[in-house]
């Protein structure tokens, strides 16, 4: 009898050995489907503490079995079963009822799950990291809900000059501690998410580093090269991990987008343009200090284009529309020459465009519908339209949840900084700001 079973066995503990050995004495060969980095992202199961070969290793070193597959996209199992000539499926009774379509092609098992263990109560062992909120709008509350998706994270508190805002949101989603002294929040947690208007960024930032707190600073981190740049070094000299919370970057269908551009499949690229609109009625996006287009909007397309082209562009030019009815300009666009390519960033706040991304190559192009910065789907197109191919990815929820997840796995494994983002990156995000606001062509 040939028996099969998956899993992911992270931080491979008494609960997987007993299940692979009863999985192996149901018959007498043991197939292991490990799951991969990727297929766990795509199900929703981040943070995931060990790499994939190390998950394999300990499902080899458990000698339990006789062979180890890799589990890598849904629906894998029907075709598994049949083409290993599978008698039994084997699995812990935790997925009791969810696999018994299964019973079409061999006979499924439910094993009794070990009680006491598991691989996310090992994750948690060292410690939830404890998460502090501060402000207590739209994108905060957004905040919370994802991060509920996230293993080994607990939002406990929040911040808000305002008393009565602290306390309404610590109510609404349950949170611990409500605190008008921002030093009071800081004593209670390992982490902020700090989600402040733009120009209040770097203050919040800067006390919390200074006080041995992580950082997640909404984007923009700050509106100028310098104070970014400082914010880097300070979190280097205290040895904190701070990360710009641009959601984009940590997307997998962004991540693949990129580096199907950048392994050359479309030629060299010589041309990105991205767009990203959102029309604002009201607020604090349209007063003058930190509103306009280019400091609510230009970090997603900025982000596009520093991660296609890099950072050695030569020059900026920006060209902005400001009606003679509004106080800051509503539609930006922004031109950077780089040394062999050109990119154009355009912005909205009071102009409606598509919001698509294009990347341009010598042999091909890479075409992101609307909205590009939840990339979902991409297509790299040639001149032979039987070239093209399609690529399909998920974004889940709104997309937080991947920026908290590579937050708390830097703060785990003590990284300084990570290749989805790099500080060098956001600074020259922040250099980029700076300039076209400062040198901008305002036109009515
Ligand atoms: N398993 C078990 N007893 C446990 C934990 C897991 O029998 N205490 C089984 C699961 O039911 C599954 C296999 O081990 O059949 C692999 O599960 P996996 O998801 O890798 O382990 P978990 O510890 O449940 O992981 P997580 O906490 O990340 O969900």
């Amino acid at each position: 009898m040939r028996v099969i079973t998956y899993g992911t066995f992270d931080l491979f503990h008494e609960g997987h050995r007993r299940l692979l050995e009863r999985a192996k004495a149901l018959g007498d060969y043991l197939i292991v489907g490990v799951t991969t980095d990727n297929y766990d992202a795509s199900r929703g199961k981040l943070n995931v503490a060990q790499s994939l070969m190390e998950r394999i290793k300990n499902v080899q070193d458990s000698g339990l079995a006789d062979e180890i597959i890799t589990e890598e996209y849904e629906g894998q199992k029907v075709q598994d079963i049949q083409q290993y000539d599978i008698d039994i499926f084997a699995i812990g009774s935790d997925w009791i009822g969810k696999f018994d379509y299964l019973g079409d092609y061999c006979q499924v098992v439910y094993l009794e799950r070990t009680k006491g263990v598991s691989s996310t109560q090992l994750r948690n062992e060292n410690g939830v990291i404890r998460v502090g909120v501060v402000g207590s709008g739209r994108i905060a509350t957004r905040f919370v809900e994802e991060a509920r998706y996230v293993s080994g994270v607990s939002v406990e508190a929040v911040f808000s000059r305002r008393h009565e805002s602290a306390q309404a949101f610590a109510h609404k989603l349950e949170l611990q501690y409500a605190n008008d002294s921002y030093a009071d929040l800081l004593k209670h947690v390992d982490a902020v998410y700090v989600a402040t208007p733009h120009s209040t960024h770097f203050d919040y930032a800067k006390a919390a580093i200074e006080a041995g707190v992580h950082v997640l600073c909404e984007k923009p981190m700050t509106l100028s090269r310098a104070q970014t740049e400082e914010l880097f070094a300070l979190a280097g000299r205290h040895n904190v991990v701070l990360l710009e919370a641009v959601k984009t970057a940590f997307s997998p269908g962004f991540q693949r987008m990129v580096a199907v551009a950048r392994m050359g499949s479309i030629g060299r690229i010589r041309s990105v343009d991205a767009t990203f609109t959102k029309l604002v009625r009201s607020g604090r996006e349209l007063e003058p200090g930190d509103g306009g287009s280019i400091s609510e909007l230009a970090t997603y397309p900025l982000v596009a284009i520093v991660k296609l082209l890099g950072l050695d562009y030569e020059s900026i030019r920006t060209q902005s529309l400001r009606p003679a009815s509004a106080e800051v300009e509503v539609f930006s666009r922004i031109d950077l020459r780089y040394p062999h390519a050109v990119a154009s960033a355009r912005t909205g706040i009071g102009v409606k465009a598509e919001g698509d991304l294009v990347v341009a190559g010598a042999n091909g192009y890479i075409y992101v519908p609307a909205p590009w910065w939840k990339t979902e789907y991409f297509e790299a197109r040639f001149e032979d339209s039987r070239d093209n191919k399609k690529y399909y990815y998920k974004f889940d929820g709104d997309g937080l949840r991947y920026e908290l997840a590579e937050f708390a796995s830097m703060i785990r494994s003590g990284a300084a900084e990570s290749f989805k983002l790099r500080p060098a990156e956001s600074i020259a995000m922040a250099e980029i700001i700076e300039s076209a606001r400062a040198n901008a062509e305002v036109f009515e």
